[in-house]
Order: C-alpha cells, then sequence, then structure tokens
C-alpha cells in the first residue's frame, strides 16, 4: 500500500511537474516535488534564465590613461536583460588583483573596506588596498565631487526595457600599478556581482571603447575588456517568492494564493508579522548594505508578494481586468519593480491604466507583456500598487469559460510566482459546482492513477 501511494506520489510530480509548487501542504510530496524541480532545474545551471535566454549583465573596464605609476579607469556594469532588475541594495562588485595593485581613489561607487594599506608609507593613503576589493555604489545626492557620470543609484539597476539610461551604472578610478608594467598584468580576473545568482565570465578583450563628451570629438580607450556575468534561478534560490490570487465579478469565490506557496506558518522557525500588528524595531533590519531575510505578513501562503487578478466587467467587444500587486514583505519597498503576465489576449491589449506596458516578443507566441510602474508615482512598491487594462474580445479566442480569462503564468520581478492549480478558478454562475483546492487534488490525484495504469 505504501509503494502504491508513493509511486502516486512519483506519477503525480511528473503529470504535473514542474510547477507543482502548491503541493507544499503536503509535506510528503513537496519535498518529493523537490526531488523533481531539482531534476527539471539541471538543464538551467548553466546560467539560462528561460525568460530571457541572451540576457546577461556586462562589466566593462576601459583602461583611459596610463600614468607613470598609476593607471585611470572607468568601470560600468550594463544591465543587458530584458526583464531583471536589481533593486536594493543592489550590486556590490568584486574581484581580484593579480599583483599589490592598490586603488588610490575612487569617484562614483567606494570600496567597502580600506584594507591594510601599512606598506604604504605617509599621510597619504590609498582607499583601498585589499587584494579582493568589494566596491559598491553611491547613494543618490552623493557630494559632487565624489561623483561620476551614471553613478551613485545605491546599486539598482533596471531591466534594460525599462529605461536604457537607468540600466547602466559606472564609477572610475585611479589604482597603483602592479609591479610588473604591463596592462594585461594589471587586468583583474575573478570578477563577482555581489548579487544571488549570477556568476561572471572571464574577462575578454574587446575594441577600445569610444565616448563622445561635447558630441564632437570622439575619445578612445586604451584598451576595453568586458566580464559578461548570468543570471540562473537554480543558484539564486529556488523557493517561490510570489504567489497568485484569483477572482472574477460573476462569482463570490475568491480563490487564494495556494497554502505554502513561499513557506509554511507551521514550518518550525518561521517568523511572520500578525496581520494588522507592526514589526517590533528589534525584527527590523539595522544593515542595508546586506540583503535582509524577508519578514512577511503572517498568510497561508507566507509569500513576499501576492499579485490578485480581478476579471473586472465584460462589455460588448471589451473586457476589462484589474491587477494588483501588494508588497507583505515589511524589510523590502521593491524599487523599480516589474511584472510579466502570460495570457493569450495580451495580444490584443487596448488600454492600460497606471502602469507602463511593453509587449515581449523575443518568444515565438506574443502573449507575453511586461508592466513596470510609472516614475515618481509608483515604482516603488510600498504597500500595493494596482492596474486596469482594456482587453478586445477577438472573435475565436476570447470566452470566460474553463478559467480562459485568467493567467498562464505571473512572474514577479523575473521570480515566477505560484499560481493556484490550472483547474481551480471562479466557475461562470452557471456551470455547476465550485472545485475548491481540495477537490481538485483528488481530482489529479484520481488522474495520476489512471496515467499510471492505463
Ligand atoms: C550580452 O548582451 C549584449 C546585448 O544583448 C550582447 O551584445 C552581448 O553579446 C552579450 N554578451 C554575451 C557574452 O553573451
Ligand atoms: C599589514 O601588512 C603588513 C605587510 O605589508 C604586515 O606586516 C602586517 O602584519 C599587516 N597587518 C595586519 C593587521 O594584517
Ligand atoms: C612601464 O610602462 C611605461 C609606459 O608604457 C613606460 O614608460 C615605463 O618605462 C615602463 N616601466 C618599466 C619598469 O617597464
Ligand atoms: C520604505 O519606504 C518608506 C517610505 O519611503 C520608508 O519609510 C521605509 O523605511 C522604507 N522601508 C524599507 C525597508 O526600506
Ligand atoms: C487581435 O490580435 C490578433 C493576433 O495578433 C489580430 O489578428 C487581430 O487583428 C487583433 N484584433 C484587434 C481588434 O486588435
Ligand atoms: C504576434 O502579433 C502580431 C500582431 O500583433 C500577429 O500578427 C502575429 O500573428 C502574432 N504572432 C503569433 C505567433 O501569435
Amino acid at each position: 500500500m505504501g509503494i502504491i501511494l508513493i509511486l502516486i506520489f512519483f506519477s503525480l510530480m511528473s503529470s504535473i511537474s514542474p510547477s507543482c509548487k502548491y503541493l507544499r501542504f503536503l509535506s510528503l510530496s513537496y519535498s518529493v516535488c523537490l526531488f523533481f524541480s531539482s531534476i527539471n532545474l539541471v538543464e538551467n545551471t548553466d546560467g539560462f534564465d528561460s525568460l530571457d535566454p541572451n540576457g546577461n549583465i556586462t562589466i566593462t573596464w576601459d583602461f583611459l590613461s596610463n600614468n607613470e605609476d598609476t593607471y585611470d579607469v572607468q568601470v560600468s556594469i550594463h544591465n543587458f536583460q530584458l526583464i531583471r532588475n536589481l533593486d536594493r541594495p543592489g550590486w556590490r562588485l568584486g574581484w581580484a588583483w593579480k599583483s599589490d595593485e592598490a586603488i588610490w581613489k575612487m569617484w562614483g561607487a567606494e570600496a567597502l573596506q580600506q584594507g591594510n594599506c601599512s606598506r604604504f608609507k605617509g599621510n597619504n593613503q590609498p582607499h583601498c588596498c585589499e587584494k579582493k576589493p568589494v566596491i559598491i555604489d553611491l547613494m543618490p545626492g552623493a557630494p559632487y565631487d565624489l561623483q561620476a557620470t551614471n553613478c551613485c543609484k545605491g546599486g539598482v539597476l533596471t531591466s534594460l526595457t525599462q529605461g536604457p539610461t537607468k540600466s547602466v551604472a559606472a564609477f572610475r578610478m585611479n589604482f597603483n600599478k602592479a609591479s610588473d608594467n604591463n596592462s594585461e598584468n594589471n587586468m583583474p580576473e575573478s570578477f563577482t556581482l555581489g548579487v544571488p545568482g549570477y556568476t561572471c565570465g572571464k574577462p575578454i578583450q574587446v575594441p577600445p571603447s569610444r565616448s563622445t563628451k561635447n558630441g564632437r570629438r570622439w575619445e578612445q580607450s586604451l584598451e576595453t575588456w568586458n566580464v559578461p556575468c548570468v543570471y540562473s534561478q537554480f543558484r539564486a534560490s529556488p523557493s517561490p517568492k510570489c504567489c497568485v490570487s484569483l477572482s472574477a465579478f460573476y462569482s463570490s469565490t475568491i480563490i487564494p494564493c495556494p497554502d505554502c506557496s513561499c513557506s509554511c506558518q507551521s514550518q518550525p522557525g518561521a517568523k511572520c508579522v500578525k496581520p494588522g500588528e507592526k514589526p517590533t524595531l528589534l525584527q527590523l533590519p539595522i544593515d542595508t548594505i546586506e540583503e535582509p531575510p524577508k519578514l512577511v505578513q503572517c498568510s497561508a501562503h507566507m509569500c513576499p508578494v501576492r499579485v490578485h487578478w480581478h476579471i473586472k466587467q465584460s462589455y460588448k467587444d471589451y473586457w476589462r481586468t484589474k491587477i494588483t500587486i501588494t508588497n507583505l514583505n515589511f524589510v523590502k519597498n521593491y524599487s523599480q519593480w516589474n511584472l510579466v503576465v502570460e495570457h493569450p489576449n495580451l495580444q490584443n491589449v487596448t488600454q492600460i491604466f497606471s502602469f507602463n506596458y511593453k509587449a515581449l516578443k523575443y518568444k515565438s507566441v506574443n502573449d507575453t507583456g511586461l508592466f513596470w510602474g510609472i516614475q515618481n508615482y509608483n515604482d516603488i512598491l510600498l504597500s500595493n500598487v494596482h492596474t486596469e487594462m482594456l482587453l478586445h474580445k477577438d472573435k475565436g479566442i476570447f470566452n470566460f469559460k474553463e478559467g480562459w480569462a485568467f493567467p498562464r503564468k505571473i512572474y514577479f520581478n523575473g521570480d515566477e510566482c505560484v499560481m493556484p492549480p490550472p483547474n481551480v478558478y471562479p466557475r461562470l454562475p452557471n456551470s455547476g459546482h465550485i472545485v475548491t483546492a481540495e477537490s481538485s487534488i483528488v481530482a489529479i490525484f484520481l488522474l495520476s492513477l489512471l496515467t499510471m495504469f492505463f
């Protein structure tokens, strides 16, 4: 009997994997789920991001001038990803010098530690003597004489879609040459971005960058090196960070986020803040340089972010839906947030209210779009933000039946959100009984039994 049960679990997982996260409340199936999803993710370990297969973050290192004992360089970080952004505390660039280099001065960023500079005599001490320096961004509004072009964004970089100027960071520095005198030896190695999920490759020399200050004269770097960095969900953290709930004007049923979408309240050591209460000062993080661990409002799903999809109205030729994103994390404001939605009707979006929108055309089907906040209005997710959109009822594909009008997939900041099971949604009034989460699980059980034996 036990063996059969385990087999059922296995076939259950293989029939609905990989998005089986809503089974977390059944602890056995949850561990089986993790097992299967780890198999599923093996192919992704090489930094492949299915949402944006060609995306990368490129660190560009420009040697600007070769002085007697020092070099002047400009380091820029370009976010060439369509969707993923770097939120606070943002990037913390690291590398390893090959020899005994030391940073004398820096503009637009600063080294986290000065390190041991005792080998330099006199009052004029270098900015950083670490063998493996870690560089952090300055905050907006840094003193003018410490700034550099494109600097001072508090480590935040938006995706390419959300604004080309906000997707690049840069700083300049002057560093002491290594004892051995050629630039290849002065090009450091082992770069890290300091953001979970990213790994950087080896520096590659590319044709020198050219830039213009006044629009006429072009200045060329002495040498330019690129370091590509790629993201992998597997390396970041396999645990979900958001979930989706559903409702519709034609039904009084609200389908909540699946229980234990992100973790379980009953899990040992689970910390959360009861609704209506505020976290105590002791629970709030002090250090803003480190990413604080999440502290969420207590709920059955325990996710830091919830996305609610409400079908609001039906007109003759159009229908209207409302998307609400709620921040349930007390330690994060999600600046420059974004939302990816997959829905077949997105090809016929007529109007979007209070969010920016761009169709993502990188896939073979264009049913995917990116939503993000309007600058200085709702681009920071403090408590909640919402949009309404008007979609054209395209003859042939549109209908309210079988949950068609609900989203297929939703990603918040590039992380896939846990959806209710595919056959759980608010039913049309005349379509019989309302399927609950429990009965749908039973249905999936029976289904997997069938697939097993036939
Ligand atoms: C990174 O992305 C940019 C822009 O899409 C592209 O030009 C470049 O070749 C990519 N780099 C790598 C190493 O994939
Ligand atoms: C600093 O470096 C010097 C050698 O350059 C070494 O003698 C000294 O012990 C180091 N100090 C510390 C605190 O590591
Ligand atoms: C180092 O390089 C500079 C510039 O190329 C050159 O003028 C200088 O003589 C070199 N020093 C040594 C010790 O090779
Ligand atoms: C979020 O923003 C609000 C308002 O700007 C601020 O009071 C709060 O401290 C911020 N919280 C975090 C965790 O950054
Ligand atoms: C809806 O989208 C389809 C496919 O892209 C297109 O053929 C059709 O003309 C669109 N209808 C409207 C009203 O935009
Ligand atoms: C993508 O959209 C365009 C127009 O918006 C439409 O003509 C085309 O058929 C769509 N492609 C697919 C694969 O649906």
